[in-house]
This record gives C-alpha cells, structure tokens and sequence, in this order.
C-alpha cells in the first residue's frame, strides 16, 4: 500500500467511524473497495478535496449525509431480475405457500421496490393475495421514497415486459400498469399487501417472523464478519422450513449459517431453514413430511 492509499484508509475509517457515533448508520464493516471508490465520488460531487474533509461536511450537513448514503448504496434492481429464480419460485415454493393459512415475505436490501411488486404480481396471479402481506426494506430513505412512488421509466418497459413473461406471468404487464406521461406507474391496488419502511440489516433488530425472505444483492458489499452477523439476523427472522434467497454470485457457503439450511436450489441460492427437534413446523406439507 503506498502512502497516499495509506492516509486515504485512515481518512475512511475516521470518517465511517464518525458516521456510525453521529447517524449510528454502521459502514465500518462493508467491503473497502466499492466503499472508497463510492465515497471518493461523493468527495468530487461534493466539491471538496479529500475524503477527510468530509468528516466535517457530512456531521454538521445531514443533507449531506443523505446524499452520501445514497452514493453509498448501491441500488441498481429491476422488475422481475434474474427471470429464472422467479421461475422457480412460481413452481416450486408457491405451492408450498398455497398450504400456509396467511404468507409472510421479506425483502431486505428492496432498493426501489421492484423485487417486492414483481413479488407481489406473482403471488396475485397464484392466488395468495389475501393472505399475503411483503414487508420491504431498504437503509436508504431515498430509495424507500421511490418505492412507493412505483415509477418505471417507459424506456424499460420492453425489457421488463420480457421478464415478466420469462418469469411465468400468465397476464399481461400491461394490466399492472398505467402510463404517466414519460413514466409507467405501478398501479397503486400493488401496495395494498406491501409494506415499505428504513429498516437497516447492520443496526436494527428483527421485526417479524416470516416465510420468506429475500435478501438479494445486498450481502455482496459486506465483509464475512458482517456477512456472518447479518446471516444471524436473516435466520432469526425466518420461521421453521423458511426459504432465504441470497443473489446469484452469493452463497451460505463458509458463514457461520452454513448448516443451519439445507440448499433448495444451488442455481438459484435458496436456501431452506432446518429445525431442531423443539420448533413447531408451520406448513401443511411439512407436518406430512414429518410423518
Ligand atoms: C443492489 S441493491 C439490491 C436490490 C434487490 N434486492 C435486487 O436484488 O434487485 C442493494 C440494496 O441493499 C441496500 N443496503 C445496503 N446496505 C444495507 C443495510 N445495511 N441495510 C439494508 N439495506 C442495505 C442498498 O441500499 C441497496 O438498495
């Protein structure tokens, strides 16, 4: 490490520090490189000229706090990403939900929101609307703002009009949007089962116990000791036979959750939570693949 790197690492650890004692938003444990190429950014857009100067900028300017946990953040999603994981939980998890009296979904790390309406699209064309309810979250407020505004740009309806039939929509995406001017809005009857709220994976608790829990993308940018205590959190959260699904270049492999569940689908990153003997299963099916 040369020395100019050197003080540069100094500067983000007292600035991270300085954030988490100030806003109590904890970076400290995120991976270096993405980190201090983001804040680097900021620093430029800032205007300032150097990562130290903005210790001072970002405790006594909390818009400017804002602004860097929004470059920090990385939100980059969309509707019905990666078709072939939906594929396979249209087929293979849905008619496990299709025995549970009502169904609780979680996405963590939802950025603006598409992952909970392509979610929430899936399940009311699989019948589970009303016992549904998606709980999504994001630390980013500006994120969580966009969610419920629900806007596509009319530049990537082709491309998500393709997803969703890739993915097994059997309607058309026209029926679950209206056109805004240069905008599609996600008709608004699509959040009445969800829940869109700040919820940050690093610092605060556990909120519920669910059925799923989709924490996609999100894991990538942390270190393993980060990974590990976010793992804990995920798993605490999911009842018994809870499926978790991790992004497609993440994995349980080597975290401390390892053996807490067994792999659904290696393809895909599904995991399924184990029980031990003492945990009630939830699921119909599960008390016949018990007998
Ligand atoms: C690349 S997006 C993933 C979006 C979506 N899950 C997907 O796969 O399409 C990563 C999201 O994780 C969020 N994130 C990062 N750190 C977080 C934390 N500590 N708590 C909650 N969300 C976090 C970011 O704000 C960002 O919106």
């Amino acid at each position: 490490m040369n020395n100019n790197s050197q003080l540069e690492t100094i500067e983000m650890n007292l600035l991270f520090d300085a954030i988490y004692r100030k806003y109590h938003y904890d970076f400290r444990n995120y991976s270096q490189a993405s980190l201090k190429r983001r804040t680097k950014r900021f620093v430029k857009n800032e205007g300032l000229n150097s990562i130290a100067e903005a210790i001072p900028k970002v405790l006594y300017d909390s818009a400017s706090m804002i602004r860097l946990l929004n470059e920090i953040s990385v939100t980059v999603t969309s509707l019905f990403r990666d078709t072939e994981f939906w594929q396979t939980i249209r087929h293979t998890i849905v008619p496990t939900l299709q025995t549970y009296p009502s169904c609780r979904i979680w996405c963590a790390g939802c950025a603006t929101g598409e992952e909970a309406y392509s979610m929430a699209i899936m399940l009311y064309e699989c019948g589970l609307w009303e016992r549904t309810r998606i709980y999504a979250t994001d630390i980013n407020p500006v994120a969580i703002e966009q969610c419920n505004a629900a806007r596509i740009p009319l530049t990537d309806i082709e491309e998500y009009n393709k997803n969703y039939h890739c993915a097994g929509g059997n309607a058309a995406l026209s029926d679950y949007v209206t056109i805004d001017g240069e905008y599609a809005a996600l008709k608004p009857f699509l959040r009445d089962k969800i829940v869109f709220s700040q919820h940050n994976l690093v610092t605060d608790e556990s909120f519920n116990e669910f059925h799923i829990i989709l924490c996609r993308n999100v894991l990538i940018y942390f270190n393993n000791e980060l990974k590990d205590r976010v793992h804990n959190l995920l798993h605490n959260s999911l009842c018994p036979f809870g499926f978790l699904a991790l992004g497609k270049k993440e994995s349980l492999t080597s975290t401390t959750h390892e053996k807490s569940y067994t792999c659904f689908s290696n393809t895909h990153k599904i995991y399924k939570k184990t029980i031990t003997s003492n945990q009630t299963p939830q699921g119909f099916d599960e008390i016949l693949l018990r007998r």
